[in-house]
């Protein structure tokens, strides 16, 4: 074995930035919802890149967008990676692009090095990967693998009533691809970890063996709206309070669910006026485990306290369960092909469950799928100061190129390039 392919760390990192002004906010992170402008203006950008780096594109019925280098053989299904691009509302630079551009830098550095494989290599860009405008998350590859219609997407509504096919339309990506049918021979997603445990354990990558579950609600709290002045407390109705002390029982149940975890991200409260008692809550539950007995234990929890808060207060709950995943096992050898590169390039690496959903736990319902993780500044994301370093992009990109070549099996290359050397993966090889 030679020493293997490392990638063009100032390429990727430039590719980063650049992508990064498109919805740039001034903390230094990125707003940049799902199907706005600012998304229509970040996939306008990467398709440039990708057809200057010599991919055919298509766009799928729900946006998906894939850009596909060939392969000596195009009969065979290809060896896929890809992330999103639309962010949080203060989301970083890293979150989903990181994984977007770390496919287009494994296209740019095949042809760098003149390398033809026997697969395809495709990048795909997933629609509404975060789930922020439009809920629940990772639409563009649920429908694709089957967990959600093509129509229940289309017909998803954001919280001014915009219908999501609408908006699609609008920015010209409702594509003619079918949905149906997505074929990968393997494929990996290369991520932030988005959390605290490579940095702690002081490591470079991770090898994802799996995501956590995932359980998602809608609640409808009615109260009666009423004078603040003139409706004594003990003749109140007051839906917020009821809320906080269900926002509290939420908290309450993650921790006696641990390493469980649960969020109360979202909240409309009406009419919304300093003296008028509130008479309509409007509030998200994300509750998250990575076994799913106790996911389920974590939902009989919820239900049961929601139960206790109507008979305490009369206010009426309407628990809406909207989406629901049970934790994802990866593919054995997709793994083994991320520690393997991770150890050829002598980075350090560990196993780790993901944490975040990712729309590699739903491209693993059809295809052999693995991750790999880099670490982000004190495991923050989803905040404008989401950090990282160009080495560990440059570890995480070379990481997903070599594994991708064990996959895609090398033809050809042209390693007449004396600083550089290839692991070459020919057919039968491995
Ligand atoms: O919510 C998540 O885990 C992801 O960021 N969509
Ligand atoms: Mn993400
Ligand atoms: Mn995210």
């Amino acid at each position: 074995m030679m020493k293997p392919l490392k990638v063009n760390k100032a390429r990727l990192w430039d590719s980063l930035m650049e992508m990064a002004k498109i919805g740039a906010t001034e903390k230094g992170g990125c707003c940049r919802l799902a199907l706005t402008d600012l998304d229509r203006q970040a996939r306008d950008l990467y398709i440039q890149w990708a057809k200057e780096a010599g991919c055919s594109i298509r766009i799928d019925a729900v946006g998906n967008i894939m850009a596909t280098r060939p392969g000596e053989d195009m009969s065979l299904a290809p060896v896929g990676t890809g992330s999103h691009l639309d962010t949080q509302p203060t989301g970083g630079k890293f979150d989903g692009v990181f994984g977007v551009l770390s496919g287009l830098e494994v296209v740019r550095s095949l042809n760098d090095h003149g390398i033809k494989t026997r697969h395809p290599v495709e990048i795909s860009v997933w629609t509404n990967e975060e789930g922020s405008r439009f809920a629940p998350a990772m639409m563009g590859s649920g429908v694709v693998s089957g967990r959600f219609t093509l129509q229940e997407i289309l017909d998803k509504t954001d919280v001014d009533g915009i219908r999501l096919g609408d908006e699609l339309e609008r920015i010209g990506y409702a594509g003619d691809t079918p949905v149906t049918g997505r074929e990968y021979h393997a494929f990996f997603e290369t991520h932030i970890e988005q959390g605290p445990y490579l940095e702690a354990e002081d490591k470079v990558i991770g090898v994802v063996t799996g995501g956590q579950g995932q359980r998602w609600y809608d609640v409808e709290l009615t109260g009666q709206e009423s004078h603040a002045g003139t409706t004594p407390m003990h003749l109140r109705t007051d839906a917020l309070t009821c809320a906080s002390s269900l926002i509290l029982a939420v908290q309450a149940i993650a921790q006696q669910h641990k390493p469980g975890c649960g969020t109360v991200g979202f909240m409309q409260v009406m009419p919304n006026s300093r003296n008028t008692i509130p008479g309509k809550i409007n509030l998200s539950v994300d509750l998250r485990h990575p076994d799913d007995a106790q996911l389920s234990a974590m939902d009989a929890e919820l239900t049961k306290t929601v139960e206790r808060l109507v008979a305490e207060t009369g206010v009426q709950i309407h628990l809406k369960p909207i989406w629901y995943y049970a934790p994802i096992p990866f593919d054995k050898n997709c793994i083994e092909a991320v520690r393997g590169s991770a150890a050829d390039l002598g980075y350090s690496h560990m196993d780790i469950i993901a944490g975040a959903g990712h729309d590699a736990c739903y491209v693993s319902d059809f295809a052999p799928t693995s991750m790999v993780f880099t670490p982000c500044l004190n495991g923050i994301s989803h905040n404008e100061i989401e950090s990282t370093t160009a080495e560990e992009c440059e570890a995480g990109c070379s990481v997903l190129l070599n594994a991708m070549l064990r996959m895609a099996e090398v033809v050809s290359a042209d390693t007449d390039r004396e600083e550089e050397t290839l692991v070459l993966h020919r057919v039968g090889e491995l």
